[in-house]
């Protein structure tokens, strides 16, 4: 009996962190049905950090919606698939697409969605541990957010503290905005262009210190970017999605150094090595399509410099490679 219980600990122990597994999404307007997500098959294990990096439009932030459970439905539609977290299947869960407050938390490209203008940063920052139910004595409580708020290299805590958000600077709100996320101490933080709109400089560091913070408190990371020299600086495994479609996973190192989807070519090709960019990802061959009226056959083909004519008729379907990587390229086949 304890033997076997034991073995079950182990297992749920080992068990991928979150699952989402062939996860269709559609939106439906006034005039018509427009499909954003695409098979999405994905995992996260416990303590990574994984990337979800494509152009803007390639439904990033509705994947990250959906695990977060603040997809609004209408006009969101689930069309297939399901996400488990920690073994539990959590979406599509009856009608709502709504299931906060499970462990999963997610900062937004720009705090302003996440902070509320009319509340001090403290009082924000406390309603956020209220809910996740983090130490009620006043005491431990401002000394938890005291040294949540020095890791973020926040010097001059006490002022910050009785800000209102319009009051602080671009990256200071974002730092107050992680903050509040990881006070929570939630099993997986989702980061959705965390610093997409800050200066270089500050990116770096916020990055950084992001990285600390997700070892001492022990959570998985999501990490969204349209750079891939920002997700390949921070995460331990990278997905490419193209057009509501993942085209190609593996470990940081293989993405970078031997990428095989010609998508990944040209976004390594677009972004100097060594340094991230702030701007807009510079892809030199023409852009993504129009998610509502898609090419026939690889969504990729009218932009591929290996295009075959396999690929103008036939969608190629994601294989497994070795060493934990993955492609949906007939290059391949
Ligand atoms: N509420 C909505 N209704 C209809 N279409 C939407 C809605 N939200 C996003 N979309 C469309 O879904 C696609 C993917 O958007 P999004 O997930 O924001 O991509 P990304 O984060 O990668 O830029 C875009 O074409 C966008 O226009
Ligand atoms: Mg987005």
């Amino acid at each position: 009996m304890l033997i076997s219980m034991t073995n079950e600990i182990e297992r749920s122990k080992n068990e991928n962190l979150l699952e989402v597994r062939n996860l269709s999404i559609y939106f439906e307007t006034i005039d018509k049905k427009i499909k954003i997500l695409r098979e999405i098959d994905l995992y996260v294990k416990r303590g990574e950090v994984v990337g979800i990096v494509g152009e803007s439009g390639s439904g990033k932030s509705t994947l990250a919606q959906a695990i977060v459970g603040v997809l609004d439905s209408p006009p969101a539609f689930v069309e297939n698939g399901e996400i488990i977290f920690e073994g539990e299947r959590v979406f599509p869960t009856n009608k709502k697409f709504n299931y906060r407050g499970k462990g999963i938390n997610m900062v937004f490209q720009e705090p302003i969605v996440s902070l509320n203008p009319v509340y001090t940063v403290r009082r924000q920052i406390e309603e956020a541990m209220d809910i996740a139910g983090i130490e009620k004595d006043k005491k431990n409580r401002d000394e938890i957010i005291k040294n949540v708020l020095k890791e973020l290299m926040i010097r001059d805590v006490e002022k910050v503290l009785e800000s209102y958000p319009h009051q602080l600077s671009g990256g200071m709100r974002q730092r107050v905005a992680i903050a509040i996320s990881v006070i929570q101490r939630p099993k997986l933080i989702i980061l959705d262009e965390p610093t997409t709109g800050l200066d270089l400089i500050v990116q770096r560091q916020i990055m950084k210190l992001l990285l600390n913070l997700k070892n001492e408190i022990n959570t998985s990371m999501i990490l969204i970017t349209h750079d891939l020299t920002v997700a390949a600086n921070m995460c331990d495994r990278i997905y490419i999605m193209y057009t509501g479609r993942i085209v190609e996973s593996g470990p940081r190192t293989n993405i970078i150094k031997d990428p095989l989807h010609p998508y990944t070519w040209m976004l390594l090709n677009s972004v100097p090595r060594g340094y991230s960019d702030s701007g807009p990802l510079k892809v030199t061959e023409g852009s993504p399509p129009d998610i509502s009226n898609l090419p026939p056959g690889c969504t990729f083909h009218p932009r591929c410099p290996r295009v075959m004519e396999k690929c103008r008729k036939e969608v190629p379907k994601i294989r497994k490679m070795e060493g934990e990587r993955e492609v949906a390229c007939w290059i391949y086949e």
